[in-house]
């Protein structure tokens, strides 16, 4: 369904239309640059939950443009090509593969609910990458490799993965998007964790950790790799010194919605300021020289 909340870029239809952006691209163009444009949204649980937050669209283009930028000055390729106004920005039009790759610093999130003998909070020495099918109806399993088969198995991402079992194979060849083998895997773990390294490092200057996050890529006709889709408070863990009291992301939305309630009216000021401090942060990253 469509709904258009932002200004319309004149000349141009809607491409894809996801819970928080839409991709738009020119009519009668060689389609390989399109428009992203964020919507004032905050959901969860895929959607089922959804509050109308005037200004997020504003405060997370600030973000991902920064953060953007700072990955493709650091040399690791990214869809992002230039901020068009508050709320919209130019990228490349990427075939996206359906994975949400997740980064982790700490043991935190879904982490703890498939490993339930780590402590809250244990930090990994190498950041831990996993895979998740994005794939509404499945829930977005996490994908664990079978080298023997050559394919992923699907597990639910939320219990350990010895517990219920596999609940699907992802058969190879089903989608040319997906890697295949072993050297496919490695170039989007590689890409994850690059971004990952640059981010944390980043976010510590402003007195942040960088506790995970989820990117996820796709390819150009050249199937060369790019990180596409957006990365902002989200998408991301972030904690003020390191504090999980002191979160400034989503969770604070998420963790309203599993108490079964709606924000108060000074819960949503807390949420967009969250938003609106990690825009501030990001906004700092190009002064930094990193
Ligand atoms: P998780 O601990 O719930 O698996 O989340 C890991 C990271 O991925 C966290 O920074 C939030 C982000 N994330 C998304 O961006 N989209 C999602 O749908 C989910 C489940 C997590
Ligand atoms: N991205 C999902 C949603 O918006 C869930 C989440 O981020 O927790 O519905």
């Amino acid at each position: 369904m469509t709904q258009i909340v932002g200004r319309v870029p004149r000349g141009h239809v809607v491409r894809a239309e996801g819970k928080t952006k839409i991709i738009w691209v020119r009519i009668r163009k060689r389609k390989k640059r399109g428009l992203a444009q964020n919507k004032p949204f905050v959901t969860a649980g895929d959607g089922k939950h959804r509050e109308f937050v005037p200004g997020k669209e504003i405060a997370v283009t600030e973000t991902t443009c920064n953060i953007f930028r700072l990955l493709n000055r650091s040399g690791i390729p990214t869809h992002y090509h230039k901020k068009i106004n508050a709320d919209t920005y130019l990228i490349s039009l990427l075939d996206m593969i359906p994975i949400e790759i997740v980064v982790r610093r700490k043991a935190f999130g879904s982490y703890l609910k498939r490993n339930s003998h780590e402590a809250e909070g244990t930090t990994f020495a190498q950041p831990l990458v996993e895979f998740f099918y994005k794939n509404d109806t499945m829930s977005d399993p996490m994908m664990i490799w079978q080298p023997e088969h050559q394919c992923f198995r699907l597990y639910h991402p939320h219990e350990p993965p010895e517990e219920r079992g596999a609940i699907g194979d992802l058969k190879a060849g089903l989608d040319p998007l997906i890697p295949r083998n072993e050297a496919e895997i490695e170039r989007l773990e590689v890409i994850a964790i690059e971004a990952f390294l640059v981010l944390e490092e980043a976010f510590k200057h402003v007195g942040i950790t960088l506790v995970d996050f989820k990117i996820e890529c796709g390819y150009d006709q050249d199937r060369r790799l790019y990180i596409g889709d957006q990365i902002d408070g989200d998408s991301c863990r972030l904690w003020m010194g390191g504090d999980k009291s002191k979160a400034v992301d989503k969770d604070r939305y998420r963790n309203i919605v599993k108490q079964g309630r709606v924000p108060t009216p000074e819960e949503r000021a807390l949420i967009i300021g969250d938003y609106q401090r990690i825009a501030t942060m990001a906004s700092s990253f190009g002064l930094m020289g990193l």
